[in-house]
C-alpha cells in the first residue's frame, strides 16, 4: 500500500486566535480540494480550541505542538493528552528540536510524551534531527538512531504503526538551508531500514516519515518525489497562506 502523503504546518509561537482561525479556514479549503493527501496544522495552544471548532469537521487535521504524559496532576505549564482529546485534537508534535534545545527536553521525556499520547489515542509526530556539528562529525546516523530508539523505547510494533516520524535536521530549520533531496532521501531510507529491523517490515513500510527544515514552494516537489519522503513538516512557509497552499499542492 502506498503511503498517503502528509503535509503539516507547524505555526510555532505565532498568530493571535483571530489570525490562526483565518489562516486555518483558508488552509482547510485548499485541503478539502485534495483527496490524495493529508493536511495537518499545528497552532499554538492558545488557538487550538478556536481552530478545532473552525476546521474540526473538515478534512484538515489539527496537532498540538507538544503534549504531557499524564492525564492530570501537578505539572504546571503542561497540557495533557486528555485535554487535547477534549478539544478534538487528534495529533501532537513531540520532541521538536526547539523543545530539545531551548527547553532541554530529553529523549526520556520525549519517550514519555510519545507513550502518553498513544495511550490516549493521540498520534505522535515524533521529531528527530542532527545538529550541524553532529553532521560534520559524521554522527548523523548514530544520533538519529539513538533519538528514534529512545523516543520509541517500550513501544510495540502495533503502537509504532500509528506514529509519524519527522526528520528535521537542526541546521536546516529556519535557516533557508534545506537538506538536498539526496541527503534527505538517504536519511529517510536509513530510518525506514532501522524501523524495519527493530519492528516488523510491514509496520516500517506503513510509517510516514516527513522531512522538515526550510521546506518551501520551490523545493517541495523535488523532496516529495523521493521514495522515502512521505511528507513535509513546514515552519516559516506554513504561516503564509499562498506558500503553504502551494506546498500542499505539491506536484
Ligand atoms: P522552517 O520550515 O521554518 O525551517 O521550520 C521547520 C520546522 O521546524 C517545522 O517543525
Amino acid at each position: 500500500m502506498p503511503r498517503r502523503p502528509l503535509i503539516a504546518g507547524n505555526w510555532k509561537m505565532h498568530l493571535s486566535v483571530a489570525q490562526a482561525v483565518e489562516l486555518a479556514e483558508k488552509v482547510a479549503e485548499v485541503a478539502a480540494g485534495c483527496n490524495d493527501r493529508d493536511v495537518v496544522i499545528a497552532p499554538p495552544f492558545t488557538a487550538l480550541d478556536a481552530v478545532s471548532k473552525a476546521v474540526g469537521k473538515t478534512s484538515t487535521f489539527i496537532a498540538s505542538q507538544n503534549v504531557a504524559w499524564e492525564k492530570e496532576g501537578a505539572f504546571t505549564g503542561e497540557i495533557s493528552p486528555t485535554m487535547l482529546v477534549d478539544l478534538g485534537v487528534p495529533m501532537a508534535i513531540i520532541g521538536h528540536s526547539e523543545r530539545r534545545q531551548i527547553f532541554q527536553e530529553s529523549d526520556k521525556m520525549v519517550n514519555l510524551r510519545v507513550k502518553g499520547a498513544l495511550a490516549n489515542g493521540i498520534v505522535p509526530i515524533l521529531c528527530i534531527g542532527e545538529t550541524l556539528g553532529q553532521r560534520e562529525a559524521d554522527m548523523t546516523f548514530k544520533v538519529l538512531e539513538s533519538q528514534l530508539a529512545e523516543g520509541l523505547e517500550g513501544c510495540t510494533s502495533e503502537m509504532v504503526g500509528d506514529i509519524v516520524v519527522a526528520y528535521e535536521p537542526v541546521w536546516a530549520i529556519g535557516t533557508g538551508k534545506t537538506a538536498s533531496k539526496e541527503q534527505a532521501q538517504e536519511v529517510h531510507a536509513y530510518l525506514r531500514q532501522f524501523l524495519e529491523e527493530k519492528y516488523r517490515k510491514d509496520i516500517a513500510q506503513k510509517i510516514r516519515i516527513l522531512y522538515g527544515g526550510s521546506v518551501k514552494p520551490d523545493n517541495v516537489d523535488s523532496l516529495m518525489a523521493q521514495p522515502d519522503i512521505d511528507g513535509a513538516l513546514v515552519g516559516g512557509a506554513a504561516l503564509k497562506f499562498e506558500s503553504f497552499a502551494r506546498i500542499i499542492n505539491f506536484i
